[in-house]
């Protein structure tokens, strides 16, 4: 199982990103493979002008479409997902997202916004042909420390027990897909004999 995570976050240092962070770690510890892409590995003018064929364009286009899932993370900004997030959101083909499972995770500076995957990012995956977006995870800044482990920082009993539950259920959508294909490689194998 391939799960490819986006660190939709412009800062360097960042809250979102260490709750990614937790996640992949997560997941690999249940024998998923991440592939770690965050926006700032773009070149921001790629993005901008929105270069469809940049080499690190087409690479994440082509992670995207072998990946069985996304993990996408992001601050929210101005009541919303980031900005340079939806940059490389505009960049993915029509259908990309299409019977892939995704698992959004937002930090907010205050609970005002939590509701901003559901208005603001719902409508983008949906118009990329997802048909399974999770109820995500919305974290406030006050719930996640800085520090200097592998994960660049510790997330607060409450944040890691419903981060842990939203990845159990991403975990159950993942299998369901894989036994779906094995089913449909199944049936053409059946039918091409
Ligand atoms: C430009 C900017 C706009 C922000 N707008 C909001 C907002 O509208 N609502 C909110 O709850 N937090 C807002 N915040 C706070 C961030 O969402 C919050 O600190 C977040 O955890 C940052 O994530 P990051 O460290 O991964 O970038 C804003 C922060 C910045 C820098």
């Amino acid at each position: 199982m391939l799960v490819v995570s986006i660190s939709g976050s412009p800062s360097t240092r960042s809250r979102s990103g260490v709750v990614l962070k937790h996640a992949a770690q997560w997941l690999a510890d249940h024998g998923v493979d991440v592939k770690a892409v965050r926006i700032q590995d773009f070149n921001a003018e790629d993005l901008l002008y929105a270069r469809f064929d940049s080499p690190e364009v087409t690479a994440f286009i082509d992670a995207v479409a072998k990946a069985d899932g996304l993990l996408i993370g992001t601050p929210v900004y101005k009541a919303s997902f980031s900005g340079a997030l939806k940059t490389l959101l505009d960049l993915l083909p029509e259908r990309s997202l299409h019977g892939k499972v995704v698992l959004p995770l937002a930090t907010g500076g205050s609970i005002a916004h939590m509701l901003a995957v559901d208005y603001a990012l719902k409508p983008v995956l949906s118009a990329l042909k997802c048909q399974e977006v999770l109820h995500g995870v919305f974290a406030i800044d006050s719930q996640i420390s800085y520090g200097d482990n592998d994960l660049g920082g510790d997330l607060d009993e409450l944040l890691t027990q419903r981060l842990q539950d939203g990845l159990e259920h991403f975990h159950l959508g993942l299998q369901h897909r894989t036994n779906a294909r094995h089913k449909e490689a199944g049936g053409h194998l059946k039918l091409a004999l």
